[in-house]
């Protein structure tokens, strides 16, 4: 099945190749001749997903998802979520993000946080969600070189790595969008049985 992943971050689209296989074939929003930007303002993290999800459908028509993901810090009171991309303002900079992070929890012995993932898939005009949440806490300095954004001062519950130490497959096992992605393959995969099953009582 060919299905277009609406997004322009090439770290998202390597973890979820890693986890797709040959099953599924990507195209990316180049390859649909969709040189927008996404418009991503709904006060959600599922508003954002769908918004992303339904213009890729309404102006190219290509079944497609979009994913839309947020960090909640219990003592920020859910903060930055969906304002996570720019918590420290534009231009959206995962540096500026981490060093404000850091800072707004000084002192703060509460560090439970979490990631949520909300994937809109849009599939021939009907809509479905998927949501895959990782908890965990938030250090009080950095930690490891690899993933993007948080991943340095993120550490998944149980975990002794942060995700900036963990592989990239290690991640994606536990992530949230991990999570998120994989509710999303399982969905694909049923539909697909149930089209082929149909097919095999016809012939
Ligand atoms: P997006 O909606 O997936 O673009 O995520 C919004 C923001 O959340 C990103 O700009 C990152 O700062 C952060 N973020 C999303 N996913 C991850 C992740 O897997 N690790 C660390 N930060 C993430």
């Amino acid at each position: 099945m060919t299905l277009c992943f609406a997004t322009n971050n090439p770290h998202k689209r390597e973890e979820i190749a890693a986890l797709l296989g040959d099953e599924f074939v990507l195209k990316t929003l180049a390859e649909i001749g969709c040189t927008d930007e996404l418009p991503e303002t709904q006060p959600t993290i599922a508003g954002n997903a769908r918004q992303k999800a339904a213009y890729v459908w309404d102006h190219f028509g290509v079944s497609c998802f979009a994913d839309d993901t947020g960090l909640e810090v219990d003592a920020l009171n859910g903060e930055p979520g969906v304002y996570s991309a720019r918590y420290a303002g534009e231009p959206a900079d995962s540096v500026r993000n981490v060093a404000k992070l850091l800072q707004n929890l000084e002192g703060q012995t509460d560090r439970r946080a979490r990631f949520r993932t909300v994937i809109t898939l849009v599939l021939d005009g009907q809509y479905h969600d998927f949501e895959g949440v990782v908890e965990g806490e938030i250090l009080t300095g950095q930690r490891g070189t690899g993933g993007f954004g948080y991943d340095p001062v993120f550490q998944p519950q149980g975990a002794e790595q942060t995700f900036a130490e963990m592989p990239m497959d290690q991640k994606g096992a536990i992530s949230h969008r991990g999570r998120a992605f994989r509710k999303l393959v399982e969905f694909l995969k049923n539909r697909q049985e149930r089209i082929d099953k149909r097919q095999e009582t016809r012939d």
